[in-house]
């Protein structure tokens, strides 16, 4: 017996698949009972050289050849992007495929269309490589962690981000270099613009926000920042205050009001947190629940094995059931029913700040600034001033502040842009502290 399988895609994660599937096939047939067979895989240049060289025949450009093909019940799309692979995606469960796909970016906008149509042709869509690489976080938030009430879900998702992070604060790499690496390495999007404004990071938010809470938040509710802005001035001060810089995804269910808290930016973490010292191209997420306490999960975010490990894990559960006679009964984002929660206000949100300000060197300049954040109720818990610009004159005066409401720092930055001390833009990171663990 066998399980033909066929891929949409056969780029980092396709080839990923193919080989594990290709040279594990002893050890994977002692886990099912029986083989995969890779069948097709569609591509749109064939003559492209790939990572792990595909048997004879196996390249296609047609997609009707995986897509609808009675002889493959399970397709995988690892093509990314929206169209064709939505279309595909929904013409593969429509014809009574199932369906593995890694595309976060489909699910995240495209998913309540994708998991009803799964639902109402009895079919499976799995998706444990769309969140965290290899990381299995699906499957033990839709199992494993079935029995509670999440309180919150956060960490870091994104293996590009973190990869480039992680080279400019330990090894003062360039942002373009580091970026160049993780491409070469196959971390990145196809447009890694995803990547480092934040929006892939998002999308994975979006998918652990549903798996959590029940609760499918649009792109809109997330307010999306990336690590562009980011200069290695403010990893040399994040250092020096004890803090390191990591690009943060939280989906949070504050306890007080009830209301869902989304945060997707840079942020200052303690040195000592846990997701501190998660580096290069690991992804972390911790979830807290109401009877397990809080879960550390960690391992490689992106890459072609790590990713293919989290596929090939899917494709397994989905052969065992394309061959047994019972439908499947699991919802896939394990929730009967998608609810509608209140999402809080960004400008609403607490949170403590770092705020890097360049000043005329010159009395009266901090009590000028304590004083506008004084004025709107924001509490300073660190200042520090280092540095001359020989040219200006400007120092750097950096202040880290107590927690605050967003709107509140906004509209005290309006009114510091308007003393006649400040040199230049200042610098705003979160800094989140409230997360220890
Ligand atoms: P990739 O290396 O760019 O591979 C994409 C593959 O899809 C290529 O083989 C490409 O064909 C094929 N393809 C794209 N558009 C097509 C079209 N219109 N028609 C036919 N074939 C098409 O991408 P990847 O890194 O493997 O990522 C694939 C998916 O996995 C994405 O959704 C991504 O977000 C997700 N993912 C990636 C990682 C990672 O570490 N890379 C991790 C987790 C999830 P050609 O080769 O002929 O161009
Ligand atoms: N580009 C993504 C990342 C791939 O770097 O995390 C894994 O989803």
């Amino acid at each position: 017996m066998q399980t033909n399988v066929g891929l949409l895609g056969y780029g980092t994660v396709g080839a990923g698949v193919a080989k594990i599937i290709s040279l594990e096939d002893s050890l994977l047939s002692q886990k099912i009972g029986w083989s995969l067979k890779l069948s097709k895989a569609v591509v749109r240049d064939p003559e492209k050289h790939r990572a792990f060289t595909p048997p004879p025949g196996l390249l296609t450009t047609n997609p009707d050849e995986v897509v609808g093909n009675p002889d493959i019940p399970v397709v995988v799309e690892v093509m990314g992007g929206i169209e064709p692979a939505r279309s595909f995606v929904l013409k593969a469960l429509r014809s009574g495929q199932h369906v593995v796909t890694a595309n976060k970016a489909l699910l995240a906008t495209h998913g309540r269309e994708i998991f009803e149509t799964a639902l109402q042709n009895k079919k499976e869509i799995f998706f444990e490589a769309a969140v965290a690489g290899a990381i299995p976080v699906i499957r033990t938030l839709k199992e494993g962690l079935a029995a509670n009430r999440i309180q919150s879900v956060f960490g870091i998702l994104n293996g590009t981000t973190n990869y480039i992070l992680t080279s400019m604060a330990q090894e003062g790499t360039s942002f373009a270099d580091a970026l160049g690496e993780a491409q070469k390495l196959g971390y990145a999007e196809a447009d890694p613009a995803a990547d480092v404004e934040g929006t892939d990071a998002a999308h994975k938010l979006v998918l652990l926000t549903a798996l959590a809470y029940g609760v499918l938040p649009g792109l809109g509710d997330i307010r999306v920042e990336g690590i562009t802005g980011l200069e290695a001035l403010d990893f040399k001060f994040a250092r020096a205050l004890g803090y390191v810089i990591k690009l943060l995804a939280v989906s949070n269910l504050n306890p007080g009001d009830g209301r869902l808290e989304f945060l997707l930016a840079p942020a200052l973490l303690p040195r000592d947190h846990l997701l501190a010292g998660v580096s290069g191209v690991m992804n972390a997420v911790m979830v807290r629940g109401h009877a397990c306490g809080d879960i550390f999960l960690s391992g490689a975010g992106a890459g072609m094995l790590p990713t293919a490990s989290a596929v090939v894990g899917d494709i397994i559960e989905i052969a065992r059931i394309a061959h047994s006679d019972s439908p499947p009964t699991k919802p896939s984002l394990g929730w009967q029913n998608l609810k509608d929660e209140a999402v809080k206000p960004a400008g609403d949100i607490r949170s403590s700040y770092y705020l890097r300000f360049s000043v005329h060197d010159r009395p009266g300049v901090l009590s000028a600034l304590s004083g506008v954040l004084a004025k709107h109720d924001i509490s300073i818990a660190q200042v520090i001033q280092k540095g001359v610009n020989p040219e200006t004159g400007s120092v750097f005066l950096v202040i880290l502040t107590h927690a605050t409401p967003e709107k509140e720092l906004t509209a005290a930055l309006v009114e510091a842009r308007g003393l006649d001390t400040l040199t230049a833009e200042p610098k705003v990171i979160r800094v989140e502290d409230f997360l220890a663990v």
